[in-house]
């Protein structure tokens, strides 16, 4: 205490003063923002539960007015995948499977050769929510990412249980351009999802989003959604991780699982 009032003490005009005055006004400071880091991390893990349990349920286009986002949530029911069988892995548990740590994690994914969504490594599983009627499943709601033209993309793309119509698409985070890749985020564009189909008679991935507009006499239009004006590089990014995710390294067996 004698030290500090020795400092204090001082004339305003003193080196030292000034000195110790800045280092105690730091110490101050870093000890209030460490208390409000660590005092609101719970809040902000709770707020990023709420907003990817939204997406999910806007992307599934299972909104209800009237409704909160937990009672919706209640209706799906989480599952990890084997992305490699197609199969559920009855063992793990959801609730705390970590897809994105397993992105990074060697022992659970693994290093691409044909990476056409630019995303390095995929995982081995993969948490995927079921909206289900009984035991029969209405739609599936999968998690997607791939590289736009400054950022990577993540988000979700719903299906209905024939796996082949697209319910909807969407992303939850992303570092596009705002008005031009940024545009992903457009309700207007997003709109033009729901009904598309994924794959063709012959069962080839067909998803594809083109350069311009789909018209009447654009063929083969129910696989094709209108190009992002001025962001072509964006909707080649939304290309090329639909063809990823669906395809045989991503999600590709275990639609076919959920066909048969
Ligand atoms: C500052 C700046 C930001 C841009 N942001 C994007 C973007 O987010 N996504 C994108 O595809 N193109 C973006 N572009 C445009 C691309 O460089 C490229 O011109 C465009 O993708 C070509 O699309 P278009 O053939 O539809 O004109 C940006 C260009 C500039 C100058």
């Amino acid at each position: 205490m004698s030290m500090i009032k020795k400092y204090l003490d001082l004339p305003n005009d003193s080196t030292s003063k000034t000195i110790f005055v800045a280092t105690a006004l730091c110490l101050l400071c870093s000890v209030i923002v460490s208390v409000a880091a660590v005092g609101l991390r719970p809040a902000q893990e709770a707020n990023k539960l709420l907003d990817k349990r939204k997406n999910i349920i806007q992307i599934g286009g299972l909104s209800q007015p009237g409704k909160s986002v937990d009672e919706l949530f209640e209706g799906i029911e989480a599952r990890v995948v084997n992305l490699d069988t197609g199969e559920y892995a009855d063992d793990m548990d959801a609730g705390t499977y970590d897809q994105r740590k397993a992105e990074k994690d060697p022992t659970l994914s693994d290093a691409l050769s044909d990476d056409p969504a630019s995303i390095k490594r995929r995982e081995k599983f993969a948490t995927v929510y079921l909206v289900k009627e009984g035991d029969v499943v209405k739609r599936v709601i999968l998690p997607v990412r791939g590289y736009g033209l400054w950022s990577t993309l993540r988000g979700f793309v719903a299906i209905d249980g024939d796996a082949n119509t697209i319910a909807g698409l969407g992303f939850y985070e992303h570092a596009e351009t705002p008005g031009l890749g940024g545009e992903v985020d457009n309700p207007n564009w997003k709109a033009k999802w729901p009904g598309k189909l994924a794959f063709n008679e012959s069962g080839d991935l067909s998803i594809e989003v083109i350069k311009g507009s789909v018209g009447s006499t654009t063929p083969n239009a129910e696989h094709k959604v209108d190009g992002l004006a001025g962001a072509t590089l964006t909707s080649r990014g939304v290309s090329n991780l639909l063809q990823f995710w669906l395809g045989e390294q991503g999600f590709g067996p275990y639609l076919n699982n959920l066909r048969t």
